[in-house]
């Protein structure tokens, strides 16, 4: 059975943590994976977290089957803290959500549902954009389109360009866009570019996909659901993947929802059972802890508050960092303005160095980023940053 099989190569972004583990260089960096660190270069379990474990861990009677759709309260709290509590969307009953393992349990169900009812569908995603988006939705067997987004040149979002190749997009296509802190470049839409694309949805018919992998790590936990609340206002059909890896730091727990808002709410519930019934045929139905966990979180509003003050912390670390290393790079007039990095938001940024280079921080300083140059900013800390700043001067 097994003989003719080849050995694969590891996944980029998952083979530089083990290449990083494995690295005995005492200096080493991980700007690789999008996980959060703090100053120490931990990543702590959050307090909100541990203290909703300790209570399901007395709390808790059973390990027998979650309902089919994930656990209700998860389901429930994780529509109002995407969508808001009181949108219109919401209150019409439009939208109905199926708990997911992690985001991309929430990507490939999404992408299910699409296969089944626009089998021939194209779907559109930002070049660049994750690079685990591919094979996610592809699987499924649907095709993509790119459309341009991220102008290595200029280090802005070129959108004329995208809203050029967008308006090729058909009636029956399906736009995937990051909710905010697009992963890997950094660079988020603003409002009035929200409302523009809104505008082309709504023209054209296509059916945007939103990706909120990194909602409150932006500009907050309101302003990163800026554009999904305004596309959800203004048009009749939506999906949205979202995952509690990050803000809630769930990463290895696997808890993530897939929702979909329809025009109404008869045909949410029915596109809810193609989503749980798809999901029987993959994996059946997803962990439970996770999900019990920031259900807990969202329902009791003292967990809550804690949450959002540790949620809080994080991005301000990220945001603060943002800035430092922006002005430290700079410091130096090397003939690249990098006030692009305290501009972007999320845990990612392009350097825009050269592939040469990356290699060559790898190499000889021990400082892991994507290929792609992509760096996990949150992994910088006041014990690294001056010895990562010197050398990246030291190999441009
Ligand atoms: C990343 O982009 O680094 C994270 O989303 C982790 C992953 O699974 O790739």
């Amino acid at each position: 059975m097994f003989e003719t099989l080849q050995n694969l190569p590891q996944d980029p972004i998952l083979g530089l943590m083990a290449a990083y583990k494995a690295d005995p260089n005492p200096n080493k960096v991980d700007l690789g994976v999008g996980v959060y660190r703090n100053d120490a270069g931990a990543t702590p379990v959050l307090r909100a977290v541990k203290d909703a474990e300790r209570q399901l861990a007395l709390d808790e009677d059973t390990k027998a089957y979650l309902p089919q759709m994930g656990d209700p309260v998860f389901n429930r709290n994780i529509i109002d803290l995407v969508f808001g509590a009181d949108h219109a969307a919401v209150t019409a009953q439009r939208v109905r959500s199926v708990q997911t393992p992690g985001g991309c349990g929430a990507l490939r169900i999404g992408a299910e549902v699409i296969k089944r009812s626009r089998p021939d569908a194209r779907v559109w995603v930002s070049s660049p954009t994750w690079p685990n988006h591919i094979p996610l939705i592809g699987s499924t067997g649907l095709e993509f389109k790119e459309y341009p987004y991220y102008d290595r040149a200029t280090r802005r979002i070129e959108f004329d360009a995208m809203l050029a190749a967008l308006q090729q997009a058909q009636a029956n296509d399906v736009v995937l866009l990051h909710g905010c802190c697009h992963n890997p470049s950094g660079a988020d839409l603003s409002q009035e570019q929200w409302r523009e694309i809104t505008a082309l949805a709504a023209r054209i018919g296509f059916t945007p996909f939103i990706d909120t992998a990194y909602q409150g790590l932006g500009e907050g936990l309101e302003e990163d659901a800026f554009g999904m609340r305004w596309m959800a206002a203004n048009l009749p059909e939506l999906l949205v993947a979202s995952s509690c890896s990050k803000n809630f730091g769930l990463y290895r727990e696997r808890t993530g929802a897939i929702m979909f808002m329809a025009a109404e709410p008869e045909q949410a519930a029915r596109t809810q059972s193609q989503a749980a019934h798809a999901a029987r045929q993959i994996y059946s139905m997803p962990p439970a802890h996770g999900a019990l966990i920031a259900g807990a979180i969202l329902e009791s509003s003292e967990l809550r508050t804690a949450w959002e003050t540790e949620l809080t912390e994080m991005r301000d670390r990220i945001n603060g960092v943002r800035g430092l290393l922006a002005e430290k790079l700079n410091a130096n007039n090397v003939g690249i303005d990098f006030e692009f990095i305290q501009r972007e938001r999320g845990m990612f940024s392009f350097l825009g160095i050269t592939a040469e280079q990356v290699n060559q921080l790898r190499e000889q300083y021990g400082i892991y980023m994507v290929d792609s140059t992509r760096i996990n900013v949150a992994g910088v800390n006041s014990s690294n940053i001056d010895y990562l700043v010197e050398s990246v001067l030291a190999v441009l």
